[in-house]
């Protein structure tokens, strides 16, 4: 079957969903998503968005585009970090316009409140910057903006999985999807198309990631010569549930969580005494990871999934009903700890890509070191690297990356399909997917892809994770590599066609074997420890030779790296303290 829209969106998140409320203002637009909308992933994101209000203290846009910047470890393009802080605020009072129920202050304003690395006047303290509703500040945004998507009457396409992408040249004309209901090839011609579909945490083994956090999205542009930027940068949230990778929101350190060792001691007054337990991700997650190592872990035994706790109980059970509900079930349901009682056990958890589809600051990609345009191919969200993370993310920049960059590409993309012309169709669009899922259900024996994926996260966290060092990248990347070549023989063993998830899982299985590739290689790569890039053996932040950002071509089961220019025309790089 065979549709035409001026522009497809795929994903349905944050960043698909404000993209497609902007484009659908001046152009038929569509969204496809393998989920039903609202249970994209950005309803997982709990604290908050952040925007220099200033409703509860002082606060700037500068402050917050500097700690963004000096978060991300001076990785970060800093006109792009500009666009992002400024723009915050009136995208935060769009959202409340669109019908957001925020948290607010005894004066009817929007609430702050407290996340990592984010402070007053270039590093003095910590700020209330983080706007949010209760600990589901996401799932707030999620339902907001697709009631208005329905009301500017946005096609969607729910439960359609995105295979490839349709490519002329460097001019995008569409995509190809599976309808999961039918098991049918549908081909989507458009001007414009929109990738958001959000990230892959799922190459590891404990995330907090969804189960469909798979990167279709950048795995399909990969596959079509589309490099991926800074990929060795990938985010370990400190604290999700022990065992499970569940987060457990910053906004319980904001609100005056303490993470505290075996001996009750306060350990990050070690690690970072201006911003304590609010340091970036990066150094909380590193600081947990040397306490459990230093024997000082809850069990004391040194090994890589001992944990510490999370102390929340003096914040009282208002605090927590008011602020932190969802937690607080959390705790109960998953680890049965009434967290208004008891210390929560926690241990980093794969958590957030930095890296992704390498985009300029209106959410068009971009193909080279050049900056060379794909024209009608956009990315918006935490698949696209702007870069306003670079290096490392700050706690609620997520949320406020894909409203704000989410609504800058909606908006390019209704000027742009007034102008461009849509791509003739082939015939063969769709002819290389097909043959793809074909050979998966040609019904010949192969082995099952379970096995595969299991083998590609525990490689991925042993050896990709919070420490690196090039030994044990190496075995990832050629583990990686030995996976690919057996996945050539894995066959789905549910003949049927319809919502055939043995299918819709070995199509997620290639996207992640081929986004850990990439992960794996670039992080080898870079011979430097930056942000959340670290590595035993090349400690140090290496200036001279390692600020530029990554760009990896997939090549087969290659991987070739380039390189492309970091933007420092505001901030000059210097060491980082805390
Ligand atoms: O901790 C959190 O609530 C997560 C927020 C984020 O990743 O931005």
């Amino acid at each position: 079957m065979v549709h035409h829209f001026d522009t497809v969106i795929v994903g349905s998140g944050g960043a698909g969903l404000y993209a497609a409320l902007e484009a659908s203002e001046r152009s038929r637009t569509a969204v496809l998503s393998k989920l039903y909308p609202v249970r994209s992933h950005t309803g997982a994101a709990q604290g908050g968005i952040s925007a220099a209000l200033g409703n509860v203290e002082e606060d700037k846009p500068e402050w917050h585009a500097y700690d963004t910047v000096k978060g991300g470890d001076y990785l970060v393009d800093q006109q792009a970090a500009k666009i992002l802080t400024e723009e915050a605020v009136q995208a935060v009072y769009d959202l409340e316009n669109r019908g957001l129920p925020f948290n607010r202050t005894p004066e009817g304003r929007i609430d702050q409140r407290r996340f990592g690395g984010h402070t007053r006047n270039f590093g003095e303290g910590p700020v209330r910057r983080a706007c949010y509703a209760a600990d589901r500040t996401g799932h707030m945004i999620l339902q907001t903006l697709y009631q208005q998507c329905i009301k500017n009457q946005v096609a969607f396409f729910d439960e359609f999985q995105v295979v490839d992408l349709i490519m002329d040249g460097s001019t995008c004309g569409g995509v190809v999807a599976v309808e999961l209901a039918t098991g049918d090839l549908h081909v989507f011609g458009a001007k414009a198309v929109l990738f958001a579909t959000g990230g892959f945490g799922r190459m590891f083994k404990i995330t907090s990631n969804a189960f469909a956090n798979t990167g279709d999205g950048p795995a399909v542009c990969a596959r079509r010569g589309i490099p991926l930027m800074d990929m060795e940068f990938f985010q370990f949230h400190p604290t999700g549930i022990l065992g499970l990778g569940i987060l457990i929101s910053e906004a319980v350190r904001g609100e005056g969580g303490i993470l505290r060792n075996r001996d009750g001691e306060r350990f990050m007054e070690r690690y970072s005494p201006t911003l304590l337990d609010l340091a970036p991700r990066d150094i909380v997650s590193r600081s947990i990871l040397t306490e459990v190592r230093a024997g000082k872990g809850i069990r004391g035994d040194r090994k890589i999934d001992d944990y510490v706790h999370l102390d929340a109980t003096h914040l009282g059970r208002e605090t927590l009903a008011a602020k932190l509900p969802d937690i607080t079930s959390f705790c109960k349901t998953y680890l049965g700890v009434d967290p208004a009682e008891a210390p929560i056990p926690v241990l980093p958890t794969a958590h957030y890509a930095m890296g992704g589809i390498p985009t300029d600051v209106h959410g068009r990609v971009i193909m080279d070191r050049r900056g060379t345009i794909v024209d009608g191919l956009y990315a918006a969200g935490e698949c696209a690297c702007v870069s306003v993370h670079g290096a490392n993310r700050l706690g609620t920049n997520s949320l406020l990356d894909l409203v704000v960059f989410g609504r800058r590409a909606g908006q390019h993309i209704g000027d742009y399909v007034k102008q461009a012309d849509a791509l003739p169709l082939s015939k063969d669009a769709p002819e290389a997917a097909r043959e793809w899922i074909r050979r998966l259900t040609d019904g010949r024996s192969g082995p099952h892809g379970g096995h595969i994926m299991e083998e590609m996260q525990t490689a991925m966290m042993e050896k990709v994770g919070i420490y690196r060092n090039a030994g044990e990248m190496q075995q990832a990347v050629d583990a990686v590599k030995d996976l690919l070549a057996r996945y050539l023989a894995v066959r789905v063993q549910d003949r049927g066609k319809q919502f055939n998830t043995d299918l819709l899982d070995t199509i997620e299985l290639k996207s992640l074997l081929d986004l850990s590739l990439v992960t794996a290689a670039s992080a080898l790569n870079r011979e430097e420890s930056r942000g959340a890039h670290s590595r035993e053996d090349f400690p140090d932040r290496d200036d001279d030779q390692w600020l530029k950002h990554t760009l990896a071509y997939l090549e087969g089961d290659d991987v070739r790296i380039d390189y492309k220019a970091v933007d420092t025309s505001i901030w000059e790089p210097k060491p980082r303290t805390y």
